[in-house]
């Protein structure tokens, strides 16, 4: 695949060979984010961070990521701040913040928006969270971190659980492990937060194992890694609807203890809620924070492809 200049929508746009790019790329950048050495590759460079919708991790690391190479960030967060609040369009908002920065990261509720303003802009635009739609630079640290912590993807079974339906997360990364050899994928949710069938047939079409079940402590002997998600509130219309699908799954360290394999990985996107106590930071397969972390790596290395600044890196 193709980085430079090239907007990064969907995770559909990445092949394997991209991947193992980006990710060799990613661990170059150990030595800069542990201040080993000062990288100044991004100098004079401005990122336009838009974001319009909560965010801690990806916004952060985002903008580390840029900082980190020597770039300045330009950032606007929420609408109550921006002029989206006096009404004005998404595509007018990039058209006029384009103007200011050299790059644009965006996170918006609608699903759609980071393809629609990339369609306003010559610009390179990143999709940080595009509402329900897609996540893709959370399903590339989301990978990288599967290969830091268990060495390889072909042959694993991971379960996703919790809401299927509104994570994005997950419908990034099941797209991305799709990629790899004898992947089997175990989506555990309750029937109305269920993966979007439209993305289940996909990935079926694409030669993956895909098993659908509501019934949790069944798996959890079977599976390498735990992927928990959260219940994503602000995403349901009826708050009953919430309530009935909210507490479904809790992983805690005696469930773990009692039924996974002992090298089992445990993941979350975070922030987490009730569904992964906290007595489990501390089990030695816990990779949450590891993964958090592993978020500037990855968005390092793709600020540098994107902008064509990978052969500048020494
Ligand atoms: C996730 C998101 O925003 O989609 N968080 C993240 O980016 N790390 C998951 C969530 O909000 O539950």
């Amino acid at each position: 695949m193709e980085f430079a200049h090239q907007s990064i929508v969907s995770i559909d746009q990445f092949d394997r060979a991209g991947v193992d790019r980006l990710f060799a790329l990613a661990h170059r950048m150990r030595k800069i984010e542990n201040r080993e050495v000062q990288c100044n590759v991004l100098g004079g460079f401005i990122l336009g961070s838009l974001f319009f919708e909560s965010s801690t991790r990806t916004r952060m690391s985002f903008d580390t990521a840029f900082m980190r190479l020597g770039g300045l960030v330009n950032s606007t967060v929420g609408f109550d701040f921006s002029s989206m609040a006096k009404g004005e369009t998404l595509q007018d908002t990039i058209r006029v913040a384009q103007g200011y920065c050299d790059i644009i990261v965006i996170r918006h509720p609608e699903q759609g928006s980071a393809a629609i303003a990339a369609s306003c802009t010559q610009k390179t635009v990143i999709n940080a969270g595009d509402g329900p739609g897609e996540h893709p630079t959370q399903a590339l640290l989301d990978l990288f971190t599967i290969f830091e912590e268990r060495k390889k993807v072909d042959g694993i079974t991971i379960a996703m659980i919790g809401d299927l339906k509104h994570g994005r997360t997950v419908h990034s990364l099941a797209k991305l492990l799709m990629l790899y050899e004898n992947v089997h994928l175990v989506l555990i949710a309750p029937s109305t937060v269920q993966m979007p069938q439209e993305l289940v047939t996909t990935l079926q079409e694409r030669g993956c194992r895909v098993t659908q079940t509501p019934h949790f402590q069944e798996w959890l002997s079977k599976v390498d890694v735990l992927y928990m998600t959260r219940i994503q509130k602000e995403r349901f219309a009826d708050s009953a609807a919430y309530d009935r699908v909210n507490g479904t799954y809790v992983l805690n360290r005696t469930l773990v203890e009692q039924h996974c394999k002992p090298d089992v990985t445990i993941m979350h996107p975070l922030p987490r809620l009730s569904e992964l106590a906290t007595d489990l930071d501390t089990f030695a397969g816990s990779a949450y924070f590891r993964q958090a972390e592993n978020g500037t790596l990855v968005r390092m290395a793709l600020f540098l492809l994107v902008m064509d600044k990978e052969s500048k890196f020494v």
